[in-house]
């Protein structure tokens, strides 16, 4: 027999066990600034609209900052941070170097939040709430950001060297890098989409163009008039630093025409066409839907930003809300 003390302490732990877990796993939610800053996405919105007069490009180059700060880390802001006595910048990680652009726009976001609301908005959620806004400004899906993240004490470096994905990459890699954090096929395959805008620079697909693989020969999964633009925007000899548009048809719209992209040979990145030319691969009949039905892919986008959104935030009273997104507090 139990006795009813053992009982009643066994129920108390219970409870007192369950609080614990409840608040060390706080949820982001939508309304969590609704009462402390009512107008946060308003403020973001109207930046990064107003950024996009001088730069179509811009609202490409944010939502990729969201994506390589959350594959590190989770989204905590962890690439915001420069470096310091105590910060190994993740901006001079092999993926982000030379490469990851807007950090200007997310610093004009902060003062103009801290202008309205001191001390409230993370920059973890300037970068959720920046990523939603460029994709609906530009044509694309709207969803409701979950929010309540707070900003890191610290960076990783060698973390975005090793976790963030390469475009040299094969699927099988590329879904393990994406397993790694939770997400799946689909996941994969959809938040590729947002291939649909921005640009590339030579370096990260020539090795298509010329010499594959050590073949001597350009990508065989290259469509051949694409093969032709592509050499002329990158010679041989030229410079790696020049850029192409990562969507051919509909450059700086949000669309689904990254998938018949693949379909016609026409991916940008080896990372991209692998998606469609991998023979066998489960990835080939999520191009073929979303290139059919932008409804399918536009639902998808919208899920699997959430899903990646909610990669392992820090909450409640972890980390901190930083008043510059370059640096941790005090320091
Ligand atoms: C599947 C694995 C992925 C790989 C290998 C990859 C790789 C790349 C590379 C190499 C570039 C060009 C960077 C440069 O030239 O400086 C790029 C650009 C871009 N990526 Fe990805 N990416 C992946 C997934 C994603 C995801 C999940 C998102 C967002 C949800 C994303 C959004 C973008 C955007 C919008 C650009 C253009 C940025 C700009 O114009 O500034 N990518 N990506
Ligand atoms: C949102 O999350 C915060 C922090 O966890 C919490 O205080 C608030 O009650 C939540 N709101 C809703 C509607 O769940
Ligand atoms: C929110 O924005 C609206 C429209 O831009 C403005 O009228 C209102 O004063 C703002 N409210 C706060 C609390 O800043
Ligand atoms: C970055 O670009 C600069 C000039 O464009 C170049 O000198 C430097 O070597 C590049 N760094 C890397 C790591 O590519
Ligand atoms: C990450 O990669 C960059 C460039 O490839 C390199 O310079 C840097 O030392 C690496 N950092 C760590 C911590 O491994
Ligand atoms: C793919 O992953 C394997 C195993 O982790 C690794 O050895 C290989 O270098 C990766 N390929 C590329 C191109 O990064
Ligand atoms: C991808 O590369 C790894 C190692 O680099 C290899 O083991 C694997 O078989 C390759 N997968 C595909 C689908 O080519
Ligand atoms: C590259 O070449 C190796 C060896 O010839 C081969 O096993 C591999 O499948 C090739 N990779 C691609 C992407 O064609
Ligand atoms: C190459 O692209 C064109 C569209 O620009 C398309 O009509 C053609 O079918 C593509 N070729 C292949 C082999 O996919
Ligand atoms: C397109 O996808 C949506 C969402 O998944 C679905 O409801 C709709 O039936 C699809 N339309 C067609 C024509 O298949």
């Amino acid at each position: 027999m139990i006795s009813s003390s053992t009982a009643s302490s066994f129920i108390l732990s219970t409870i007192l066990l369950t609080l614990l877990l409840s608040q060390t796993k706080a949820q982001l939610n939508a309304t969590f600034y609704d009462s402390t800053c009512p107008n946060a996405s308003t403020i973001v919105r109207s930046v990064i609209q107003q950024a996009l007069q001088s730069d179509i490009r811009i609202g490409a180059s944010l939502i990729r900052l969201h994506f390589h700060d959350c594959f590190v880390n989770g989204c905590d802001a962890s690439i915001l941070l420069d470096n310091s006595a105590n910060i190994q910048s993740e901006k001079d990680a092999g993926p982000n170097t030379n490469s990851t652009r807007g950090f200007d726009i997310v610093d004009n976001i902060k003062t103009a939040l801290e202008n309205s609301c001191p001390g409230i908005v993370s920059c973890a959620d300037i970068l959720a709430l920046a990523a939603e806004a460029s994709v609906s400004l530009q044509g694309g899906p709207s969803w409701s950001v979950l929010l309540g993240r707070r900003d890191s004490l610290t960076a990783n470096q060698a973390g975005a060297n090793s976790s963030i994905p390469s475009p040299f990459e094969n699927l099988s890699n590329l879904t393990s890098k994406f397993s790694a954090v939770g997400l799946d096929t689909t996941d994969l395959v959809a938040l590729s989409g947002a291939h649909t805008f921005g640009r590339a620079q030579c370096r990260l697909f020539v090795n298509r163009l010329y010499n594959f693989n050590g073949t001597g020969n350009p990508d065989p999964t290259l469509n051949s008039s694409y093969l032709t633009t592509l050499q002329q925007i990158c010679p041989q000899s030229g410079s790696g630093f020049n850029v192409a548009n990562l969507d051919l048809t509909t450059s700086d719209s949000f669309d689904n025409n990254y998938f018949s992209n693949l379909q016609n040979g026409q991916g940008l990145l080896q990372s991209d066409q692998e998606l469609f030319s991998t023979s066998g691969a489960p990835t080939i009949s999520l191009v073929n839907t979303f290139s059919g039905n932008q409804t399918a892919f536009f639902q998808s986008f919208a899920q699997s930003m959430i899903k990646m959104g909610n990669i392992s935030p820090l909450t409640g009273s972890n980390g901190e809300i930083r008043s510059d997104c370059k640096k941790v507090n005090g320091s």
